[in-house]
């Protein structure tokens, strides 16, 4: 039997890929793989467990060690880490920022790397981060680069921390957001690049179902040319 598509979706923090891959995935039937969410897990392990984030080895055996998965419930999906569900606890600017950090170390990257071909190796998946396209997936079927400027991303992550009621300036999330997209592609391990057969998609201007519907489109096509002809049940949602 031909195995479905795998879909990478890359780009810089604050381009709507997590709202897509989640949109995509569920018009698909695919499961969704949040690689930044398990990013977040390691960082917060690290800072539980108090590991020295200049260790690298100690780093690397720890997201070696862990369990990260991810399930899917009426209240949206969820991320476990060893069977504890941290969905909330690693979306604070802290845990944020701590990812940042523990990202950039080699071994952490060659364990998430591994489990993440593990999780996507069947097919029928949309894995979205920064190195899919690259690192994870060279030989993905589509890859999308999903793009906007970083005054809009940072208007966007504002909007979405103040909903949460949490004190913000608008200001000071752009700068945040410039900060975050400097240190993510100057870092020697997997920097964001764009992989050159990604096809690019600016979301600047264009609303999340206009994108949607793009993304739609060429994976549809994709999945003919596979001949994977009949639509997947749900799709076009
Ligand atoms: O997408 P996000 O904001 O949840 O990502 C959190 C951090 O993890 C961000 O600093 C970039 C990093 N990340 C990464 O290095 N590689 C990935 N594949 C996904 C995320």
């Amino acid at each position: 039997m031909k195995r479905e598509l795998i879909v990478a979706i890359d780009g810089p923090s604050g381009a709507g890929k997590s709202t897509l891959s989640k949109r995509l995935a569920a018009s698909l039937g695919y499961i969704n793989i949040d690689t930044g969410a398990m990013y977040r897990s390691v960082a917060l392990a690290a800072s539980r467990k108090k590991v020295d984030l200049t260790d690298e080895a100690a780093l690397g055996r720890l997201a070696g060690e862990i369990s990260i998965d991810f399930i899917r419930q009426e209240s949206g999906e969820r991320v476990l880490l060893d069977g504890e569900d941290v969905s909330g606890a690693i979306r604070t600017p802290e845990v944020s920022l701590l990812t940042s950090q523990i990202s950039a170390c080699a071994g952490v990257r060659e364990a998430m790397v591994e489990l993440q071909r593990q999780k996507g190796a069947k097919g029928g998946v949309v894995l979205e981060g920064r190195d899919i396209g690259t690192v994870v997936f060279p030989q993905a079927e589509v890859k999308f680069f999903l793009n906007a400027s970083a005054a809009e991303r940072g208007r966007r992550r504002y909007e979405e921390l103040q909903a949460k009621g949490m004190p913000v300036e608008l200001e000071q999330t752009i700068v945040e957001v410039e900060a975050r997209d400097a240190a993510d592609s100057a870092r020697e391990h997997a920097p964001l690049i764009q992989a050159e057969d990604a096809l690019v998609i600016d979301s600047t201007a264009m609303t999340i179902e206009e994108v949607l519907q793009e993304m739609l489109t060429v994976v549809q096509q994709r999945r003919q040319q596979a001949g994977l002809a009949d639509p997947v049940a749900g799709a076009g949602r």
